[in-house]
Order: C-alpha cells, then structure tokens, then sequence
C-alpha cells in the first residue's frame, strides 16, 4: 500500500477524493499517493494564507525561531527526506544529500535575516520648505507569496521560496512540481512541528493548467516566485497583471576553455559537475567552447573523466548520473541529439537511453543552429565547440536568449575579467563551471533566465516593499 499523503491547508491536513500517483523515479513503481486539490481546495488556501497575513501577527524574532527550527528538524530527518528526493526525482542520493544539507543552510540563513529587515533614514529635511520634517523608511511584507516550484530540487529549491517569505512576514500559498510533491508535503510537516501559525503555509498539489492558473489569476496574491521554463514563466507574467513576480527560469550555459587553461582542472571539473543530476540543473553546463589549441588534449582529459562516472541506480552511494525525471524526458534528449546528428554533430561518448536513464555524452561539431546549442537541454549532454579569437567566442557566448550563469577557464587574468564584464548573465565563475551555487549568494538571470534574485536577504529585499514614513514636527 502506498504511502498516503493529504493536502496542508489552514494549518490542516485535507484529504480529497481526487488522487495522484508519485512514482520511484527509477524503478517506476508507485510508492506515494497525494490528494489533489481542486477548485474548492485552491481557495481555501489562498483564502488561509490570506486571512492568516491580515489576522496574524508573527514577529520578526518568532519568524527567527520557526525557521531556525525547521533547519534543525532538517537535520533530523536527513536521511528520510534524502531517500524521498531520490524516490520522487531519481537524484543519485549523495546529491539528494547534499541538498538536504544545502536546505538546512537555506532555512538558517533565512532565519538570521529575519532579524535585519529594516529600512533607512530619508533626509527629507534637506528639501526647501521641509526643514521641519523627518522621514524614514520601513520594509513592510507584500502580503501573500504564490510560489510555484519545479521538479529538479524539491526541497531546496522550495526552501528558497518559502524561506525568505515567511522570513519576511508574508503568508504562501505553494504549488509544487507535480513530479515531485512529497518533499513540500514534509517539509509542512516540519513547518507544523516547529510552530508555524496555521495558514501560513498552504500547499496545494496540481498541476499548472488547474492549481497554477488559479492562483496565477487571484488578486489576493501579491507576488508569485516561479522557477521553471521561459514558456511558463512569461504565461505568468502575461496573466499577473501589475503584480511582483521573481522568475528563474532556463538557460543553455556556456563555459569557455581558454587556450591559457589548467585543462586538468578544466576537464575534472566540467566532466564533474556538468552530469550531475543528469543535468537537470538550470546551471548545468551546456556549451563548452574550448580554443583551438587546447582542444585535443581537453576532448581526451574530459572523455577520460566522464569514464570514471558511475552511472544508474540513484539509490547506490557510489551514483552519479541517475536517471532523469522521465522516460519522455530522455526521449525528447534523444530526438535532439538525432536532429543534431543530422546537421553534422558527431556523438564523441554516449548518446545512449536506456527507459528514463540517458549515458553522460559529449557532442562535437556543434553550433549555434543546432537545438543543442541555442535551446536548454536540461539533460546530461554537452556540446563542444572551438574558437580561435577570444572576443569572437565571446559574441559567440552572448549568442543565446539565456543569461543565468556561465564561467571561463583561464589563468589569464586579464581575460577572466574581460569575460566577466562581457558575458550577458547573473552569476559569472572564474576556473569554474556555470555550476557553481552556495545558498547565500545572490542567484538569478538576465535575458529569458527571468528577474529577481534568490538566495534569502536578496528575496527578502524582493518580497518586501518599502514604505515612506514622514513625521511634520510640530516646533
Ligand atoms: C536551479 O536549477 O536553478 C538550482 C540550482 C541550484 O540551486 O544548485
């Protein structure tokens, strides 16, 4: 019997007659059932959450201490929780892991935040005729976050959404990813035994075309964070009218290898971090370009690494490419990879699917015109492409409607900071991979990879507005 699983609304765990199958991502057994929520559900929620931010008074430092609980409930329930993310998104467990501890940093840090909100003096007296003034500013919370969260990390990525709002003193109404809806379902429960006040967080399973387009057209919300694809992200901008939105949507990074390149650490790294989560990372790498004269020596360093990759059950400590979310997921990899060879791509190590479980693989012969290149794979593949002059692979590299993150291998310093200041993205890494995320850092894209930041004190900032106080004194 699979493990069941309510809605939490008001504070309150609702069962529905409308159910969803999670299944283990890789076994594709059916190991959870989930209440859907309909039309009624969805308002209660965003009714909850609504009522709770006019009604509830929560103080900065009780904000503090929730959040701070629920890191450390993180904690306590790490390997549960790890064990979920590798059922429901068949991530290799030392990265669910990993996340787990990324989570518990992410609720810490939004926690201490919670107690610098402020806002600033205005010196409003310095203006002609208001020398009998004092003004101030105070941040203030939006009032009710709709947050809409995907599939690739379903606890992390959720933390950074409901983290900073409560944070803020905002109440949310939270969609999560279909695919992957157990981890926000336990992460309410943590949300519960730490204290929370009820309709605070409400979490309401769907999918995007019932749950998503309701909130995305009721006015009670104030602002929406979504991270998912360009196409979803600008539906939600079109249809949210004047309201707030943080969006982090795709990307297809680029990362250069310079001629003046470690090409070891190059290789290590790049063949490292460019498969995990079988590159379903919205930082994953994608383009390499690789100069001319370091190309053959970096195609061996990196075939040689991607070898040593263990690659299939994500349950096995030793994994590190999994499969991915699902079978039609590798399929589509699949058919691009197949059009790409038509256009003259040459498949330089794997390109093989086995059901849902696609190998590491390396395309040479690439360019621009190619799906591969220009559109986000969001799968384990990378395309390497070669460059003679610097400032022509870099136009080559701003090339792209994508702007997340991007890096540059090179001990050139000049030239690593040349890139820096020419490549169009919101995060650039020197002798790194585009792959490079810590939770307290500012994270979000230029171009079609969205608006805003994450990471707690930049959403905080995003998720509060500021409000002008002016004092008239009376002598
Ligand atoms: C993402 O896929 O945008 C999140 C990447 C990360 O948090 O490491």
């Amino acid at each position: 019997m699979p493990d069941q699983y309510g809605l939490f609304i008001n504070g309150k765990w609702v069962e529905t007659q409308d159910k969803a199958n999670v299944k283990n991502k890789y076994t594709g057994e059916v190991y959870a059932e989930v209440s859907k929520a309909g039309e009624k559900d969805v308002e209660e929620a965003i009714h909850s959450a609504h009522h709770a931010y006019k009604h509830t008074d929560l103080s900065p430092y009780e904000r503090y201490k929730i959040l701070n609980k629920v890191s450390e409930l993180l904690q306590v329930r790490k390997e549960e929780l790890a064990q979920n993310i590798t059922s429901e998104a068949g991530k290799p467990i030392k990265q669910a892991r990993t996340e787990i501890d990324r989570a518990t940093q992410t609720f810490e840090l939004a926690a201490e935040e919670a107690k610098r909100i402020h806002g600033e003096g205005v010196p409003v007296e310095a203006a002609p005729g208001s020398e009998n003034r004092m003004a101030f500013t105070l941040k203030v919370p939006v009032g009710v976050v709709g947050a809409i969260s995907p599939f690739n990390f379903p606890v992390n990525l959720v933390a950074h959404k409901i983290a900073p709002a409560i944070a803020a003193g905002n109440t949310v109404v939270l969609k999560p990813a279909s695919a992957t809806p157990i981890s926000s379902l336990k992460l309410a429960e943590l949300f519960e035994e730490a204290g929370l006040p009820a309709g605070f967080l409400n979490v309401v399973v769907g999918s995007g075309s019932t749950v998503g387009n309701q909130m995305m057209k009721d006015k009670r919300i104030n602002l929406y964070t979504f991270t998912g694809s360009a196409e979803v992200g600008l539906k939600l901008k079109q249809n949210t009218g004047l309201n707030k939105l943080i969006l982090e949507l795709g990307n297809n990074s680029p990362v250069i290898v310079d001629e003046e390149a470690d090409i070891d650490l190059a290789a290590k790294t790049l063949a490292q971090k460019s498969f995990a989560y079988a590159g379903q990372v919205c930082i994953s790498v994608q383009r390499i370009y690789v100069h001319d004269s370091v190309m053959k020596e970096f195609r061996e360093k990196l075939l040689d690494a991607i070898k040593d990759l263990h690659v299939g059950d994500p349950f096995d400590d030793k994994t590190d490419v999994g499969p991915m979310i699902s079978e039609d997921e590798a399929e589509r990899v699949e058919e691009w990879i197949q059009e790409a060879k038509g256009q003259g791509a040459e498949v330089l190590f794997g390109g093989q699917r086995e059901g849902a479980l696609f190998e590491p693989t390396v395309l040479a012969n690439t360019d621009h015109n190619m799906k591969v290149v220009c559109e986000e794979l969001f799968a384990p593949v990378v395309t390497l492409m070669s460059f003679s002059n610097f400032e022509e692979c870099l136009n080559e590299v701003n090339n792209s409607d994508y702007g997340l993150q991007g890096g540059i291998f090179t001990k050139n310093v000049d030239k690593a900071f040349k890139a820096a200041r020419k490549v169009e993205v919101g995060g650039f890494m020197i002798n790194d991979a585009s792959q490079y995320r810590v939770d307290l850092m500012p994270y979000g894209g230029v171009k079609n990879s969205g608006w805003g930041k994450e990471g707690p004190k930049y959403s905080i900032d995003e998720m509060t507005e500021e409000r002008l106080i002016v004092m008239n004194l009376q002598n």
